[in-house]
């Protein structure tokens, strides 16, 4: 018959070996490790509700970028009612021209190229 004592040996030593990546994580406080970005600008309020643009900035930018380029719309207008012209680097860049500290920070922690800068000018960031 089989050796259930062996069976389950293996299948703990299985799960701790699969699920490891996740200890190693807590036991060196990584879990909790969050990226730090800069706010650079004075202003104190982004173009929609901080916790939609924490969640949905890129949605955000592709409905300006249709509507821009499918429907030459170039006003937005926030709940707040403050308008904004759509573009990437004009409106987005020039209160986070610190693209390396803020967009790039959160990006390659979470492993996202955004291609964009391919065509779009990048803010030309002063070294501090
Ligand atoms: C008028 C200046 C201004 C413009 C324009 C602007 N932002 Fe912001 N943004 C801010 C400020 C200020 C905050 C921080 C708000 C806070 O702390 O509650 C912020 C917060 C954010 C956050 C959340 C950061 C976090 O705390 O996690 C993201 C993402 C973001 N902006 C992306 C964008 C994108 C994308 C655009 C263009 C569509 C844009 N912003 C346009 C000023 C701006
Ligand atoms: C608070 C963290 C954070 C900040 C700050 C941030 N992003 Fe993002 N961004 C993300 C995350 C997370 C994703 C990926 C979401 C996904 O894959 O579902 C993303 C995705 C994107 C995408 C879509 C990329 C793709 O491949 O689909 C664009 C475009 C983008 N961000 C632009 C910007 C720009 C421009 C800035 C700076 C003005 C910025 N983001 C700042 C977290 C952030
Ligand atoms: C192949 C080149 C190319 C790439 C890559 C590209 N765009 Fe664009 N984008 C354009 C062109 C051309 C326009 C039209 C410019 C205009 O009419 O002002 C435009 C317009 C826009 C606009 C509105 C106008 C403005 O000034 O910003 C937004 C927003 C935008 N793109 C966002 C994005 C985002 C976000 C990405 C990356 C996920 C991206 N684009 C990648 C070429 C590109």
């Amino acid at each position: 018959m089989y050796d259930a004592g062996k069976i389950i040996t293996g299948i703990i030593i299985f799960l701790v070996l699969m699920t490891s990546p996740f200890w190693l994580n807590i036991a060196s406080g990584k879990g909790s490790y969050k990226p730090e970005i800069k706010i650079a600008t004075e202003e104190k309020q982004c173009v929609a509700d901080t916790d939609y643009m924490k969640a949905a900035h890129m949605d955000l930018i592709y409905e300006w970028r249709d509507q821009v380029v499918r429907n030459e719309k170039r006003i937005y207008t926030s709940s707040n009612g403050k308008t904004y012209n759509m573009s990437l680097t004009k409106t987005c860049m020039n209160c986070h021209s610190n693209k390396s500290e803020f967009c790039d920070r959160c990006h390659s922690y979470v492993g996202v190229t955004p291609y964009c800068w391919d065509c779009h000018v990048e803010p030309k960031e002063v070294v501090q």
